[in-house]
């Protein structure tokens, strides 16, 4: 596939999910917008996806935990003629640990980048692709997380509740419009994700992780389908089950996964 004229943007590109998502992409030839904080880590992902097929690609180093970055990632791309045909919204990070003892202002940033930026970037090239003739595309990150209240991790869990929330709402609003809207919802999956949230010691960590290479094979199949849901292998059960159950059986069969893991 040739996808030179398709311009994919792509937030936590450099790691887990994120990157296997860009090799996708890379290997269809997109050009691409890479964001992720560490600049030297996007110079090495951009430099492997260019000889994976890439077309074009700029790498935009920003904290999106911090309030404008998403403003001034949209002004770089404006300023560069950069039309964003398939937007991923993928960076977002977690904080494991009683909430009374957690640290407000990482979890200040987790909103901030979990949804305030997802918002914010969702917005401005949600209108841009709007205005556009060609298809638009919206990859959004969920997870499990968003059915189950989550103790230990209850404000990660809450911020994925609220995206795939706003995803679906969204994706109603546009379902006659050429832009299409995919909530991809991962399991736990074999990435950085534990070991940053500093929960790698936990049931949820161990217990067999998804491999992030196929939890993103699925969402970009989706994607290019413009399905609106991308269930990673299990989670339609467990979604199931939490639908089912009362919030409070839920949070007692969660906090059971949040609990350290059996020493082998
Ligand atoms: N792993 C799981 O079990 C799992 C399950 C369900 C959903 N998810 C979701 O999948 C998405 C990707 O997570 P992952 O598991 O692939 O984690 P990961 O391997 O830790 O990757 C996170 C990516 O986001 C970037 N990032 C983190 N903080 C950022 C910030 N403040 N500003 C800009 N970029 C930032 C990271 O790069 P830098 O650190 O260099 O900025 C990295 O590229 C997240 O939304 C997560 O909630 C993961």
């Amino acid at each position: 596939m040739k996808n030179y004229n398709q311009t994919v943007l792509i937030t936590g590109a450099t790691s887990g999910i994120g990157l296997e998502l860009a090799r996708l992409f890379a290997a269809d030839n997109y050009n691409m917008v890479l964001v992720s904080r560490d600049e030297q880590n996007l110079n090495n992902v951009a430099a492997n996806l260019q000889n994976m097929g890439a077309g074009r690609i700029i790498i935009i180093p920003k904290d999106l935990s911090i309030p404008n970055a998403a403003a001034e990632i949209f002004e770089i791309t404006q300023q560069q003629n950069i039309h964003v045909d398939v937007l991923v919204n993928d960076a977002g990070v977690g904080e494991y640990g009683y909430f009374t003892e957690t640290n407000l202002e990482k979890e200040l940033g987790i909103i901030q980048l979990n949804i305030s930026s997802m918002i914010h970037l969702t917005k401005l090239y949600l209108r841009e692709m709007m205005a556009y003739d060609g298809p638009g595309k919206i990859l959004q990150l969920a997870s499990v997380a968003s059915y189950q209240p989550s103790p230990m991790l209850a404000v990660y869990a809450a911020t994925k509740a609220f995206i795939l929330s706003f995803s679906d709402a969204i994706a109603y609003e546009l379902k006659d419009s050429h832009v299409k809207v995919t909530s991809l919802i991962p399991n736990a999956t074999d990435t950085d994700f534990f070991h940053k949230a500093g929960m790698e010691h936990t049931k949820a960590a161990q217990n067999n992780p998804e491999d992030p290479a196929i939890v993103a094979q699925i969402g970009y199949d989706a994607l290019l389908k413009g399905e609106q849901h991308a269930y990673a292998p299990g989670v339609r059960q467990l979604a199931a089950v939490s639908s089912i159950l009362s919030n409070q059986n839920v949070a007692m069969l969660v906090d059971k996964q949040m609990q350290p893991a059996e020493q082998r």
